[in-house]
């Protein structure tokens, strides 16, 4: 079954994993530690390794400052990397083998390809350092110790909730015609967005309250490959030729706010009206945008809580015990359920950013 896995299955199969997870329950357990009784500690001063994918969108520009100051104020000596724009799977692969090598004792992983990290991770396992998904699991490994994440399918749900919610605003009645995108499929997130949005949006196209106006359904159809706002620029103004000649679009479901932000350049250069769209990070840029009614919400998914979580995993294991965890159930990774510790992702729209932000000092100014 193992060797079955091949990348894009991979990826299908580990979204509907996390679906049927969620469907029948997903708050998991709630215990309090995971990942096997072998964790022994190591000395205080340790090398903590951070790999993190190329520079997407700002969360991850954000996390490596985070860690660098966050392990260094916990005594820890770190090295945080990034992979480069275009040859993102060979230098992510050849950092965490460089890290390995300088002898970390836990390698925090934002994998710039779910499928392909599976020698690094074993490699790294082998020589005794931990190693943490951060962000986006890695699939196909039983050497992968943790998984530290917002809950991805929650954030799917919201952006698809508040899809529905827009267009209701907008005009009481249905049927309401939208457009779906999705992330990267090498990022195992695109899909579990995907379905946490499909999970609300389906039963509305099922009963025709919603219509896909291409007919583009399928999660292949909306893949972003890279996440690349030029990629989501380019599909959209191709839709708008195709199919919104004379026919309005009510709505658009965008799995980030990068990706949002080039969907609304392409509908404004078209000179058309914009539509409700989605989004998810809190960027600068889009919640300026929410705030003068163009984008319609965004997710927070606080960088600064989701790297203290990760640092206090390896303090855990700095310290010879098991790091907290509280979901043993939604993450397969094809291999093994990776014992998980999962934040809740807010939604944010205009009426309640000001609420949502009020503890983050640049965001909040820009809902004053
Ligand atoms: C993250 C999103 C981000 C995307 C592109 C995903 O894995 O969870 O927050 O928008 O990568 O960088």
């Amino acid at each position: 079954m193992r060797n079955f896995f091949g990348k894009s299955v991979a990826v299908g199969a580990i979204a509907m994993l996390a679906l049927t997870a969620c469907g029948s329950g997903r708050d998991g357990d709630s215990s309090s530690s995971g990942g096997g009784s072998d964790a022994k500690g190591f000395a205080a001063n340790s090398l903590i390794g951070v790999a993190l994918p190329a520079k997407t969108s700002e969360n991850w520009v954000l996390a490596g400052d985070l860690f660098t100051s966050g392990l260094k104020e916990a005594g820890f000596q770190s090295d945080v990397q990034y992979a480069g724009a275009s040859t993102t799977v060979a230098d992510q692969q050849a950092q965490i083998t460089a890290m390995t090598t300088k002898g970390a004792k836990v390698i925090v992983i934002g994998a710039t390809d779910a499928a392909q990290l599976s020698s690094q991770v074993a490699a790294a396992h082998a020589a005794g350092a931990k190693v943490i998904a951060y962000d986006r699991l890695i699939l196909n490994t039983a050497d992968l110790d943790y998984y530290v994440a917002f809950d991805n399918f929650k954030v799917g749900q919201l952006q698809g909730q508040a899809l529905l919610d827009g267009m209701k605003k907008k005009k009481p009645t249905g049927p309401y015609t939208i457009e779906l995108f999705s992330g990267s499929p090498d990022d195992n997130n695109a899909g579990v967005f995907f379905n946490g949005a499909m999970d609300v949006l389906k039963p509305e196209i099922d009963k025709g309250n919603v219509v896909v106006g291409s007919g583009q359904k399928d999660v292949k159809q909306t893949a972003i490959q890279g996440w690349k706002a030029e990629g989501a620029q380019a599909r959209m103004d191709q839709l708008l030729t195709s199919t919104y000649g004379s026919k309005t679009l009510d709505g658009v479901l965008s799995p980030n706010d990068t990706l949002a932000r080039a969907i609304i350049q392409s509908i404004k250069s078209a000179g058309k009206p914009v539509p409700v769209v989605t989004g998810q990070d809190s960027e600068a840029e889009s919640v300026k945008s929410i705030m003068k009614g163009e984008q319609y919400m965004t997710i927070n998914k606080d960088t600064r809580n989701l790297v203290k979580e990760t640092i206090n995993m390896v303090k855990s294991l700095q310290a010879g015990s098991d790091p907290q965890i509280n979901d043993t159930k939604s993450y397969n990774n094809g291999t093994k359920v990776v014992p998980t510790y999962l934040l809740p992702p807010v939604a944010v729209t205009k009426d309640n950013a000001a609420e949502a932000y009020a503890n983050d000092p640049k965001l909040s100014l820009l809902t004053k």
